[in-house]
């Protein structure tokens, strides 16, 4: 069988990889040629993917890539994995999808299954993907070609997390692009479950990202209450965690950071106003959750208070730019609203992330493009007046941390365990 794979980010390389695996020839297509040419010479451009992992599926022919969508002509099945951002108006924008849609639809061989892996709101599948594929090709979906919607449930650089032992939801356009997507996800993926359509399939991704949001603005509330109190929600969580059912932990933090979690919820908000529907619960997640990043600064600025210090003038150092720990992947990072609000007060800002030696341009934060990553070594940390963990990379030593900085702001409880002398880390 051969397949193409649309979109080799986050999500597409992996499952790439795994339908390699599975014996299927996998045409990996991209509008972005670097990726495509890494791939082809077999170099990995994501961190926790090993290049010997890609150069194995391809050096057996199993794996290629190509920016030629005239290709799809050659696949039985495609699997689109393009991103699904938001607008600078906090609006869904589906365009990649579309344009993948576009790209394709001229090409669509005959009995060909389209499935949608994308988070996206209920409604994206099986109306506006479905009317750009048919408007291209001149087939019907359901007749000429199959449609099905299947949520990634990725979670990068988890061990645990192996694409193949994730259960996959599935839903069809039809119960026969059904049947499609079933006999496709069950060649390599152990357990596939199917739904009574797309629009429950894209409404169960949107669920899975919404519990996440508001569990953690919860734990992020319950931090300041909590804060306010004298009680270390850290240690609240940890023993409220050994309740063997009804409960499970959620970690307070910066604020939220990632493609997923920020950015899926509102993809329902969006959806919702065309119901009569409000969303409020992650309207309130969104406001709590984004306004960490603020309360972390409240913090940073009664630490050095202490000192008898402004934030304006000292030189602050963040610890971690990805948005999660042992990744390099810096999208919507909480750690740039720092930057962003120390800056604003006049801090000199630096960071130390070993994932991230540049900061590349991004259309949100243009003014940070081009920063290096400081070095790890005394001289350099001991030179800041405070370091500021965003992220707990667990390849960071924070012993050495706890014992070259003048005064730690820990966001993640990277320093739980670690001794110094009194006063020196706060903990926000
Ligand atoms: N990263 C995650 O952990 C994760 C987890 C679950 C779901 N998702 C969802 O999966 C989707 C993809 O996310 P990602 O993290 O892999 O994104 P990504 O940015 O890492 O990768 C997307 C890829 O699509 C390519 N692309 C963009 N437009 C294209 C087009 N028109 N034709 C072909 N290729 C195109 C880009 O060049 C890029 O290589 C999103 O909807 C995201 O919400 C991501």
């Amino acid at each position: 069988m051969k397949i193409a794979i649309v979109g080799l980010g986050y999500v597409g390389l992996p499952l790439a990889i795994q339908f390699a695996h599975a014996n299927v020839e996998v045409l990996g297509l991209d509008i972005d040629s670097g990726k495509v040419n890494s791939i082809n010479k077999g170099r990995s451009y994501i961190k926790h993917i090993a290049s010997e992992t890609i150069e194995e599926v391809v050096s057996k022919e199993r794996f290629s890539a190509s920016t030629d969508f005239s290709r799809i002509s050659e696949v039985e099945a495609i699997i689109i994995c393009v991103p699904t951002p938001l607008n600078k108006n906090r609006e869904p924008d589906i365009s990649f999808v579309l344009d993948t849609g576009q790209a394709i639809a001229p090409y669509l061989s005959p009995g060909a299954l389209v499935v949608l892996e994308s988070t996206t709101y209920p409604g994206t599948t099986d109306q506006d993907l479905r009317l750009v594929l048919e408007a291209g090709s001149g087939k019907k979906a359901g007749v000429d070609f199959h449609l099905a919607f299947s949520p990634e449930r990725e979670d990068p650089a988890n061990e645990q997390s192996k694409v193949k032992l994730i259960p996959k939801v599935v839903g069809g356009f039809t119960p026969a692009c059904l049947d499609r997507a079933i006999a496709l996800y069950g060649k390599t993926i152990d357990k596939v479950v199917p739904v009574s359509s797309c629009r429950v399939a894209e409404a169960t991704k949107l669920l899975e990202n919404i519990f996440r949001s508001v569990n953690i603005a919860l734990v992020n509330e319950l931090k300041l209450v909590y804060g306010a109190m004298g009680i270390d929600i850290w240690e609240v969580i940890e023993a409220a965690k050994t309740k063997p059912f009804g409960f499970m932990p959620f970690y307070p933090g910066p604020g939220l950071g990632g493609h997923c979690i920020p950015i899926d919820p509102f993809y329902l908000t969006w959806k919702a106003r065309e119901y009569g529907q409000h969303t409020r619960f992650i309207e309130l997640a969104g406001e709590i959750n984004t306004r960490m990043p603020e309360h972390v600064v409240r913090v940073v600025a009664d630490a050095l208070n202490t000192q008898c210090k402004a934030i304006k003038g000292c030189r602050i150092l963040i610890v971690g730019l990805a948005y999660k720990p042992n990744v390099d992947d810096e999208r919507e990072s909480p750690s740039y609203a720092l930057m962003q609000l120390l800056a604003e007060r006049g801090a000199d800002v630096a960071y130390y992330d070993p994932y991230v030696p540049v900061i590349k341009p991004t259309r949100e934060h243009p003014q940070f493009a081009g920063r290096k990553s400081v070095e790890w070594n005394r001289a350099t940390i001991a030179a800041f007046d405070l370091a500021l963990i965003a992220t707990n990379h667990s390849s960071v030593n924070y012993h050495e941390l706890g014992d070259w900085a003048r005064c730690i702001v820990d966001t993640r409880n990277a320093m739980a365990g670690v001794q110094t002398e009194p006063g020196k880390i706060w903990k926000a």
